[in-house]
Formats: structure tokens, sequence, C-alpha cells
């Protein structure tokens, strides 16, 4: 079987972990390909609910293999706790690999991701604070740490003190606050070093050689399409690519061995920090979805902003990644409206705009023209069948489909694992 990538089609905590549920066994490899620890899915195990933030999803999963590619940024201190906190529970993580060449995040990224939010006042982007930002920037510039880097100290060292050279001018000179010294970068890296390194392999030789060998490959993408810094809402966006292209290069696989991408949305928007979201709503439908949807943040537990679907958005996330298929997930959130309001286009500065605009300006000026569909008042959480829904709500998935520019294979209709109603394999 192929490699298949899942990935967020709107401002990401469209709830992933749903498809991922889906292909459940079908899986033998789950992999982490971007981003870090301002990731967030809830897992249950047994009766206690519990949040991972940097482990992909398939470490629960027996028989799976997950792995942590080289498109991720890695903060160690948060992968053991992760890890140990899932030991005590009894989950085995040890068939976990990790890239030798992801990079980490340090204290001195934490500590600048925190600054210079804090230094942007009004124009702050409403990061998680984790030190993602300023990882990824270390990367691009050539002065970042690598996890192969932690295993020979004189080169850690050399490559700390480059890092650090310009950023203590920063700390010191314009933010105030104490330099960090070379030494405590290096003990706390090389004190993870022994344990690190059974897990640190060349994973994208070992992902192309499952696939050689007919397994099937799951790539989860964190955050989602309109967080990516090159497709997203940029400056308000996340790092890395978490479009369905960075799967190719955030793990050394070639696109071509991509047969399935499914994106991920959610029957209405979300979206945390800052930035444009047309469909927001600042009344008591947007407190309504919060509340019915429980949209609170897995990682921060700040407020989710809530709005109506918008289908432009679906249309340019088809598009940008190549969706064969979407996941919807939180239907039953929308039962017992009278009526649903669907974003259909965009009013920008009187003229009617069916795509998402190019422009920052003009999509910051976008004003969305909805169309009103009929609710339904059943609970639909037991349907398992399209025709288990009530007429009306087929219709809004119907419409919704013909909007989205990629058919909807799956339904959503509850938090449980088997709450969903299937409509077309998404291995087939
Ligand atoms: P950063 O990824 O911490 O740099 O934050 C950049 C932007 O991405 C902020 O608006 C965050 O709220 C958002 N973000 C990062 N990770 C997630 C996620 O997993 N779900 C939703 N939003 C996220």
């Amino acid at each position: 079987m192929p490699a298949i990538v899942i990935i967020g089609a709107q401002w990401g905590d469209e709830g992933k972990g749903k498809a991922t549920d889906l292909l459940g066994s079908r899986i033998d490899y789950v992999v982490k390909f971007n981003g870090g620890n301002n990731a967030g899915h809830t897992v249950v195990i047994g009766d206690e609910k519990y949040a991972l933030h940097l482990l992909p999803s398939g470490i629960l999963t027996d028989g799976v293999i997950p792995v942590i590619a080289n498109g991720v940024v890695i903060d160690i201190e948060v992968l053991f706790e992760e890890l140990d906190a899932l030991i005590a529970r009894g989950v085995d993580v040890s068939k976990l690999v990790v890239s030798a060449n992801a990079h980490v995040i340090t204290q001195y990224h934490r500590t600048l991701d925190k600054v210079t939010e804090r230094f942007l006042g009004k124009r702050q982007i409403g990061t998680t604070g984790r030190g993602i930002g300023p990882s990824y920037a270390d990367k691009i510039n050539r002065v970042g740490i690598r996890i192969q880097d932690i295993f020979d100290e004189n080169i850690l060292r050399q490559k700390v003190e480059g890092a650090l050279h310009s950023k203590n001018q920063l700390l010191v000179k314009l933010y105030n606050r104490r330099a960090i010294t070379v030494d405590e970068i290096v003990d706390d890296l090389t004190s993870y070093a022994e344990r690190l390194r059974p897990m640190v392999t060349d994973t994208g030789l070992l992902l192309n050689q499952a696939l050689d060998a007919g397994k099937t490959v799951l790539f989860e993408g964190g955050q989602a399409t309109m967080l990516d810094v090159d497709h997203g809402t940029y400056p308000f966006v996340t790092s890395s690519n978490s479009t369905s292209g960075g799967a190719s290069t955030g793990s050394g696989i070639g696109p071509n061995r991509i047969e399935r991408v499914i994106g991920i949305v959610k029957a209405y928007t979300t979206r945390v920090g800052a930035g444009p979201f047309p469909t927001e709503l600042d009344d008591e439908w947007g407190e309504y979805l919060r509340a019915q949807g429980h949209e609170y943040g897995t990682t921060t537990g700040r407020p989710r902003r809530t709005g109506w679907y918008d289908a432009p958005i679906a249309r340019y996330s088809a598009r940008i990644n190549g969706v064969t298929d979407f996941v919807m997930t939180k239907l039953d959130v929308l039962s017992g409206l009278e009526k649903i309001p669907v974003c259909v286009a965009y009013d920008v500065d009187g003229v009617r705009v069916e795509e998402v605009p190019v422009s920052q300006s003009d999509f910051h000026h976008a004003i969305p023209i909805y169309e009103d569909f009929p609710g339904w008042s059943e609970d639909i959480t037991g349907a398992r069948t399209f025709e288990d829904l009530p007429k009306n709500a087929q219709e809004y998935v119907l419409a919704i489909e013909a909007m989205s520019g990629a058919r909807i294979s799956a339904i959503g209709v509850g938090p449980g694992r088997d709450e969903i109603v299937v409509r077309h394999d998404l291995l087939g």
C-alpha cells in the first residue's frame, strides 16, 4: 500500500484523530513530518484522557511504528515527559524512531518565542510560546542544532556557540533578559544523549524501504492548511509546511509515493491565535458553537474563535493539498439549529469573489456571503450510514461537498471513536 497524508483543511483542531482511527489497523507506520509540541490531540487510554503534543498518535496503536521525521522540531524534554507519562500508563513506546536530521528546540528558542511576541504588541501572532518559530528560523538561517549533533559534544558546543552569539546580544541588549551560557545548553542537551541514541535513525531510508516493502505509511500533518507558512494567512501562521507537500520534504519520500490526501474539515470553522477569519462570529452564535463543540485548545487551553463553514477555504485547501477525500468532523454540533449559514463566496470592497483572495488586505476585508441551509433537530450520534442521517443533514453535507472541491468520504457524528458515518473507504 502507498503513502497516505492526513492534513487539516482549515485553521487546525479539525479532529484528525477521527480519520486516523478509521484507518486503524491497516496502518504500519505513522509519521509526524512538521511542527513540534505546538500540536495537540486528546487521546483516551482506558478511563484516562491524555493530551499528546509532540508524539504522533500512532504511538498508542499496537503494531504501528511511530516516526518523528526530519521536518519536525523537537523539544527533547517534552519528548521524554510524554514518553514517561505513557510508560507509566503501561503503553509500549519502544518502537518510536526519531530522525537524526530533525532540529531541536532549546531554552533560547522558548525564551525568544515569548519575548518577541511580547514586543510585537498589537501585531502579536498568538503563538503557543513553545519555541517553534525561533527553532525553524535557526534551521533556515543554518544555525540550528540537529538531533545528530547531540552525540558529538565538540560539534554541539561549536554550534551552540554560533547560535548564542547573536541571540545573547538580542536577549541582553534589546529584551533586557539574562544571557544564556553555552554550558547550560550543552549540558542540558547531552544529558538526553544516552536515552535518545537508540531511537535515532535515518528515517527517510526507513520509510522508503517500508514503502518498497508494500507497507502502509500514514503521514499525519500538524496544524493545518491556513497555518502553513507558504499557503496560510501569513504572517499569522506557524513556521512549517503543514500542507501535503510538507509530508514529502519533511520526511524524505518522493511526492509520487503519495496516493491519498485526506483533508479534515469541521462542519463549522475554528481558529486559535490572531489573524483573519472571515466567518468569525462575535455574537451568541459564536459562543453557542464554542460551548456545543467544546472549543478550547488542547495545548494552551485558550478558547477557540468560532464561525460558520467557509466553502472558499475548503476549495482552496482541496487545491493546495490535492485532497482526494474530505473527512467532515463534528456535524453533531450543528444539531438543533433552525438554519445553518454557509459562506459560499466573499464580498471584497463591493465585489463578489469566489476564491480566497491572494492579497492579504483583500482577505482582511472579505465579508462572507452566506447561503442558509435548513437545520435538523434529531440526535444524529447514532447514525452509521448516510441514510441514517436526517434529510436536512444529508442535504447540508451534499451542498458542502458540491462547494468544497472533493468528495466527503466520512462524517463525524459524535466524540466517540466509532461515532462516524462512512461513505467511501479511505484506502479504497
Ligand atoms: P506557533 O506554531 O506556536 O508558532 O503558533 C503560530 C500560530 O499557529 C498561532 O496562531 C497558533 O495558535 C497556531 N497553532 C499552532 N499549532 C496549532 C494547532 O495545533 N492547532 C491550531 N492552531 C495552532
